[in-house]
Parts: C-alpha cells; structure tokens; sequence
C-alpha cells in the first residue's frame, strides 16, 4: 500500500508523521520471528522490561522512490519497542535511508527538536542483516530521504512494554 502524506500531523507520540513509502503487513514468516519467545526475552533484556507483541503482526516498510522518507515522530502507544531490521538496502548514498534518532532529547516535545534538528542526532544506517531494537515510543526518530535509485526494505515489529501504564479502556 502506498502511503503519501505530506501534510506532518505527528502528535508527541504517534499521530500522522509525514510519509512517502510503500508498506504492507507480515506474513507467516515475520509472525513466528514476533511471536518468538526466545527473541521475546532477548529484546527484553535489552530494554529492561518484559515485552508483548502489541498487535497480530508486524509491517514491512518499502522506501522505494527516490525522496521516500518518514518524518519526525514518536511510535504510537501500542508500540513502546520497536525492533526494526534491514533487509534490503540498493543504491544508498552517505546519509540517504539513515534512520535519524535523537536518544539525548527523549524528554523534548517534538517542535523544539525540529527546531534544532543538528543537535543530539544519531544517525544510524542498518546494513542488509542488521537489526536495531529501539525505544520508539520514547526516542523521537525519522527516515532520512532515500538516494535517486534507492530501494530499502525494512521489517517492523511493535512490542509493549511491561513498564507502561495499562492502556485506557474503550
Ligand atoms: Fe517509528
């Protein structure tokens, strides 16, 4: 499915960060990998708390355009962890694809880091094989415009943390 909104409605956590990107949901093969406990309990040691997969599966996310991107954002409530590896990654150049994280700034509301957008960023490409297991929830990050002729190929699991307070009922 091909997601394009230019229009940035990101609240300070999830909403509806600007986009330019292809997604689709997981098959059977990312499900078993979500549904793992031994890597259940693996993430968990890496962030201190029990996780729960927040959702029946995970995404793969396709920047497959030149100018594909995501913007600034926070990951919705459900979504305290994010464990996102790259699969794919054709054509990049220094910088283009990077994911750009902002660890130091986890308290700021998202205005004031757009504002200085240079400070305390982390930018980190994930190889082909490479995984990262991240706060999205609470580190603000974004996706870097891809290179003319990039492809890159991420899968996204969304786990709940155990330290998070209970979600409201509806
Ligand atoms: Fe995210």
């Amino acid at each position: 499915m091909r997601q394009e909104h230019d229009n940035d409605q990101a609240g300070e956590r999830g909403g509806a960060p600007a986009r330019r990107l292809f997604s689709s949901v997981g098959g059977a093969a990312q499900q078993a990998l979500y549904f793992n406990e031994a890597l259940l309990g693996f993430f968990g040691k890496i962030v201190g708390a029990p996780l729960r997969p927040s959702g029946p599966q995970g995404s793969y996310s396709y920047y497959a355009r030149t100018g594909d991107y995501l913007g600034l954002h926070r990951d919705i409530a459900e979504c305290d962890v994010a464990v996102i590896s790259c699969l794919c990654d054709d054509g990049a150049q220094a910088g283009s694809g990077a994911l750009q994280l902002y660890p130091a700034r986890i308290a700021e509301p998202l205005s004031q880091i757009r504002a200085t957008p240079d400070r305390g960023l982390v930018s980190v490409r994930l190889r082909p094989g490479q995984t990262i297991v991240l706060l999205g929830g609470y580190v603000a990050h974004a996706t870097a415009p891809m290179a003319h002729g990039q492809k890159r190929l991420i899968s996204v699991l969304c786990y709940r943390g155990d330290w998070a307070p209970p979600l409201p009922d509806h």
